[in-house]
């Protein structure tokens, strides 16, 4: 993240899609990088779309409620921990901080189904989701976060991660040791 969040974090309305979120703790942790590096007012436009096909409503309810155990919680640095969670009333659970929440909004959504959920996206986030799929299905989701990203958005997977060779024209390389990639414009 370190790599494209200057550059992300000096957007305007930077929008964000992580998909296949499970219980969100990744979409709450890049609200909270960004927080970090934006201006009260600027981070206040930051929108991250988090998403997964689970279907029984349960990550909905722990992403909408951001409620989490603090032994999940207790290999962040003491200084984020205090400015981002507050005891929320149950023994030994905290809740993310309300302006950290608002950025973040859950919807279900099937990646196998190849259709966005929309477009201008300054950074596609799936981490540990592809590898679930088969080599063709991956390379249509690939297509799909193509489709879903600004001109010059990132994208950024997990280490293991391989580009397929067939769609590597679409995205270059941004750093050369990480799964982190940037948008070119080509016809598909
Ligand atoms: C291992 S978790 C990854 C969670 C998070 N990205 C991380 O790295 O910690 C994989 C997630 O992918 C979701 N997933 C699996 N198939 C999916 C699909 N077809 N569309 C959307 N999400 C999917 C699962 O429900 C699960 O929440």
């Amino acid at each position: 993240m370190e790599h494209c969040l200057p550059s992300l974090a000096g957007r305007n309305h930077p929008r964000i899609w992580d998909a296949g979120v499970a219980m969100g703790q990744e979409p709450y942790t890049v609200s909270i990088l960004f927080a970090e590096r934006m201006g009260h007012f600027a981070f206040n436009n930051l929108r991250i779309d988090a998403t997964d096909v689970e279907s029984t409503g349960q990550f909905a309810h722990v992403i909408e409620t951001a409620v989490y155990p603090q032994d999940e919680l207790s290999r962040l640095p003491q200084g984020i921990f205090e400015k981002y969670f507050e005891p929320n009333g149950q023994t030994g659970r905290f809740q993310v901080v309300e302006r950290i929440r608002r950025r973040v909004a859950f919807q279900w959504h099937d990646l196998l189904s190849f259709k966005e959920i929309g477009h201008g996206y300054a950074l596609v986030l799936c981490k540990n989701v592809l590898l679930h799929f088969a080599p063709r299905e991956r390379i249509e989701v690939l297509k799909m976060f193509h489709r879903a990203l600004a001109p010059g958005g990132y994208f950024a997977t997990e280490q293991t991660q391989e580009m397929p060779s067939e769609i590597a024209p679409m995205f270059e390389r941004v750093i050369p040791d990480g799964q982190l990639f940037r948008k070119v414009a080509c016809a598909i």
